[in-house]
């Protein structure tokens, strides 16, 4: 019997979405560079569907047609050369789909090269780390309508299920896939900075490990229920084995990044979308990596006593709140920025089943993004998210609380980039008159770049003959 998925990359991602397709009910080939990580891998599934090949010939061999391949290798050049070795091998309409977390600008270049070869191609997003490959991920696959529909029944039954519906939808042609997963990514480092912040200010309070364990844990039977939360309350909750420490404590305060964040900083640059909490998350990530210059400017440059004891009182909640408002903000940009992306591209992007789908499997999966599905239902023409009834709401009575803990950190030398980037963009946003007047002053005062005035139509360009500035 030939099979009917066939895989070729067997690190652990790799391995464990194999796991999850035969344990559907298919038959998976699978191939790996290093015959030896192959046999290991059959040696220790006994009794599945699956079949080991050692040559890629013999592996395009065992599959049924039209043939499904999936790529689960380092994004990149390694992506390229498996497809290179690919394309002799392949007949008319058989099916490469690239699962990794390729830059969408790669994917649209493999997949007009593949149509023009008569072959398919799906860039599909796959978030939800290891265990939600093995268990259920979040697929985001781009490429042809017509491709997604041979390829939906494998990928709704490997996905998650969340009310019984699958965590996968075809996003749209081309690169729409994997720049969804792009801007997934984003997120999902916003996510996880403010979570840092809100931690470092219960630190700076004198709240114990245990304590904020707790915390954690409580706010994950509320409204910020979250994958990310939860293992908040985990981690912070782990020990080291031999010093009996909280394994925190002793984990330095260095971030690693693999690049997805800087992508989306980079869109967003490029199509002029503001996205300061994502933008503020990747450029803590890199101030926490020079570590060394840090050590060294802690000696230099003052502050004020990192104590917020006196605080303690409310603390939690004003945080809480601090910490959903600013989450709002981040999904806020972040679907702005798809919008932006995908009216360009003409994607025909569906914003509610984005949101749909990214609330099992994935790192950033969340209560939350039910109301996100809701707002984008009820108004798919919504221009921003904060003025969706609900989040409206919630900004409205969060606000106050995130103010006080803006400036109660500011106050006290805390840094909360994100925090404060996203209320800044809050108070931007909602400002009648910003200070864009002087700016544009400012402009034609040296460039003669001409303004518009309030009490005239918009549209209209005035220049003033500004006085002349000597030196
Ligand atoms: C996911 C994650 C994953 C990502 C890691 C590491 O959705 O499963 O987004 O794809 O690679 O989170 O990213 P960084 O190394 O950049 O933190």
């Amino acid at each position: 019997k030939k099979s009917d998925f066939g895989l070729i990359g067997l690190a652990v991602m790799g391995q464990n979405l194999v796991l999850n397709v035969e344990s559907r009910g298919f038959q998976v080939s699978v191939y790996n560079r290093t015959v030896d990580k192959t046999n290991e891998f059959i040696a220790a599934n006994p009794g599945k569907q699956l079949v080991g090949c050692d040559t890629l010939e013999a592996f395009v061999q065992s599959l049924a047609s039209p043939r499904k391949i999936q790529i689960m290798v380092k994004a990149g050049a390694p992506v390229d050369q498996v497809i290179e070795q690919l394309i002799p091998l392949l007949d008319q309409d058989d099916i490469i789909i690239d699962g990794g977390n390729s830059l969408y600008t790669d994917t649209e270049r493999r997949d007009a090269y593949l149509a023009d070869k008569g072959l398919r191609f799906i860039g599909a997003g796959v978030s939800g780390g290891e265990e939600g490959a093995r268990k259920g991920p979040a697929i985001m696959p781009g490429g042809p309508a017509s491709t997604w529909e041979v390829m939906k029944p494998i990928f709704e039954s490997i996905a998650a299920k969340v009310d019984g519906q699958p965590c996968v939808v075809h996003i749209g042609p081309g690169g729409a896939g994997h720049y969804v997963k792009m801007i997934h990514n984003g997120i999902e480092y916003g996510d996880m900075q403010l979570i840092c912040e809100a931690y470092s200010l219960f630190k700076a309070a004198g709240f114990t490990t245990d304590e904020m364990a707790a915390i954690f844990n409580e706010w994950n039977e509320g409204a910020l229920q979250s994958y990310l939360i939860q293992i908040t309350g985990k981690a912070l909750e782990q020990r080291d084995p031999e010093t009996g420490q909280p394994l925190v404590d002793l984990i330095l305060d260095k971030a690693g990044q693999k690049g997805t964040g800087q992508w989306t900083q980079l869109n967003a640059a490029e199509n002029a979308v503001v996205i300061g909490t994502i933008n503020a998350a990747v450029e803590a990530r890199v101030l926490s990596s020079q570590k060394k210059q840090r050590v060294a400017a802690s000696e230099h440059l003052q502050g004020p006593v990192a104590d917020l004891s006196a605080a303690k009182k409310n603390l939690v909640a004003k945080v809480h709140d601090a910490l959903y408002a600013s989450k709002v903000i981040s999904y806020t940009q972040g679907f702005d920025l798809i919008k932006t992306m995908g009216e360009k591209k003409q994607w025909n992007l569906d914003f509610g089943g984005i949101a749909s789908i990214w609330r099992g499997g994935c790192i950033i999966r969340a209560r939350f993004l039910n109301h996100i599905t809701d707002a984008y239902r009820t108004d798919p023409a919504l221009v921003n998210l904060m003025l969706a009834p609900f989040f409206k709401d919630v900004l409205n009575n969060a606000q106050q609380n995130w103010r006080e803990v803006v400036a109660l950190a500011v106050g006290h030398g805390i840094p909360v980039p994100a925090f404060s980037s996203s209320l800044s963009y809050y108070d931007s946003y909602r400002s009648h008159r910003l200070s864009a007047n002087l700016l544009q002053a400012q402009r034609d005062f040296f460039g003669a770049h001409t303004y518009e005035r309030t009490d005239k139509p918009e549209g209209q360009f005035f220049h003033t003959e500004w006085p002349e500035v000597i030196g």
